[in-house]
């Protein structure tokens, strides 16, 4: 029996007895609205050790639009939406921005159900806040979350997110070779500002899309902020619909949190240490250890939260959010997020 049975099961068992929310990691940063009941874990795609990548994605929804073909600023080509979301070579607008893709990053292995990285991390890299960035992370430390994600030493808090279960089965599909391609490729790029972090008190309502992307819903009243994050795209269609990789993220904070995250990651505030002491000086990273400046904040508050919780293992990251509240990693993130990468 594997660790993620026993988990799913306790989860299960806990869930019925409970009869509606379990304990749940903080929804706004795993692309929900609400803490996970039973019914909802339950209808987890399954993902067993041996399953095929794409069997532990929700159903796709995508819907082929008629087939209507869109255009984006400054790109020659036009896509229907469904091209835009080809498992297996999704549209590539903007082949200039980055180097020549290898196959497996530009088409993943369709016999055996591996989507392509592009699909999700875009093919400069950039990724969605629902995913994450891989542009200008060190290879060997892609290598080693491959590694991690593979042995089970990396799953999300929130069980109901089927595209880490499937990034997992993902890394333990690609051969040595594929890993090193695609680590090499990535890590080949730099990470353009991508997220731009606004303080308010008050947010967008919002829907979710399956995978966890957050669209804000034009003409209802805004919310207050609470203690959350709220990351939507800039420009939501281009996002949504045709998977434009030039457009980044919005995330608003709390009033207040940039200048106390600024304080509690340069000082540690008793409670953590400096991140610069090994993320470098303005958190760009040095050698193997990655950059965190700049990148999605749901992104980096998950990481914190999801080391927290033991279900992203790092010997090293553990102590430095063991004794972190949600409110403490919140202003952490809007900090680090807000910083030029
Ligand atoms: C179905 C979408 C999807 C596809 C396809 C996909 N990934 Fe991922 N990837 C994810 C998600 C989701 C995460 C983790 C997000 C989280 O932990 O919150 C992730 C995380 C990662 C990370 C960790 C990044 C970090 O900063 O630690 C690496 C490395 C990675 N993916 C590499 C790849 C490679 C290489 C491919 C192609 C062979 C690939 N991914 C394909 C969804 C995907
Ligand atoms: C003692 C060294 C050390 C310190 C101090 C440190 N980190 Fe890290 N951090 C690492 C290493 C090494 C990794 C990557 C490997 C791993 O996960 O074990 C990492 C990974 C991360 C990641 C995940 C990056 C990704 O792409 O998924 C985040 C986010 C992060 N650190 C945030 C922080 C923050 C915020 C601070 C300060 C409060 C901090 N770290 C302090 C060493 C450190």
């Amino acid at each position: 029996m594997s660790l993620n049975y026993v988990r799913a099961f306790v989860l299960i068992v806990f869930g019925i007895i409970a009869n509606d929310s379990i304990a749940a990691p903080p929804s706004w940063a795993y692309g929900y609205k609400t803490a996970p009941t039973k019914s909802e874990i339950v209808k987890v795609p399954a993902c067993p050790l041996n399953a095929r990548p794409i069997d532990c994605a929700y159903p796709a929804t995508v819907a082929t639009d008629g087939d209507v073909k869109r255009q984006l600023p400054n790109s020659p080509f036009s896509f229907s939406r469904y091209e835009a979301y080809f498992d297996y070579g999704p549209a590539d607008w903007y082949p200039g921005d980055h180097p020549v893709m290898p196959d497996i990053v530009a088409k993943g292995r369709q016999k055996d159900g591996v989507r392509a990285c592009a699909l999700c991390h875009y093919p400069n890299g950039q990724g969605k806040m629902e995913n994450g960035g891989l542009a200008g992370l060190p290879a060997e430390y892609i290598l080693q979350q491959l590694s991690n994600f593979k042995n089970g030493l990396r799953h999300s808090a929130d069980p109901r997110k089927a595209n880490v279960n499937e990034m997992a089965r993902i890394a333990a599909s690609l051969t040595d070779a594929e890993a090193q391609t695609a680590a090499n490729y990535f890590s080949s790029m730099s990470w353009r500002p991508w997220v731009r972090v606004v303080e308010s008190k008050l947010v967008p309502s919002v829907r979710v899309t399956t995978n966890g992307l957050y669209i804000p819903l034009a003409g209802l009243p805004w919310e207050s902020i609470g203690t959350r994050i709220i990351e939507v795209p800039e420009q939501p269609e281009r996002t949504e619909v045709m998977r434009d990789p030039r457009s980044g993220f919005i995330a608003y904070v709390p009033p207040g949190s940039i200048a106390k995250g600024k304080a509690m990651t340069s000082t540690g505030g008793g409670r953590t240490l400096p991140c610069s002491s090994c993320h470098g000086a303005k958190l760009q990273g040095v050698g193997v250890i990655p950059g965190i400046a700049g990148r999605s904040a749901t992104y980096i508050f998950r990481q914190l939260y999801d080391v927290q919780q033991g279900t992203r293992q790092s010997q090293i990251m553990a102590p430095i959010v063991a004794r972190l509240s949600v409110e403490d990693m919140i202003n952490i993130t809007a900090y680090v997020a807000s910083l030029k990468p």
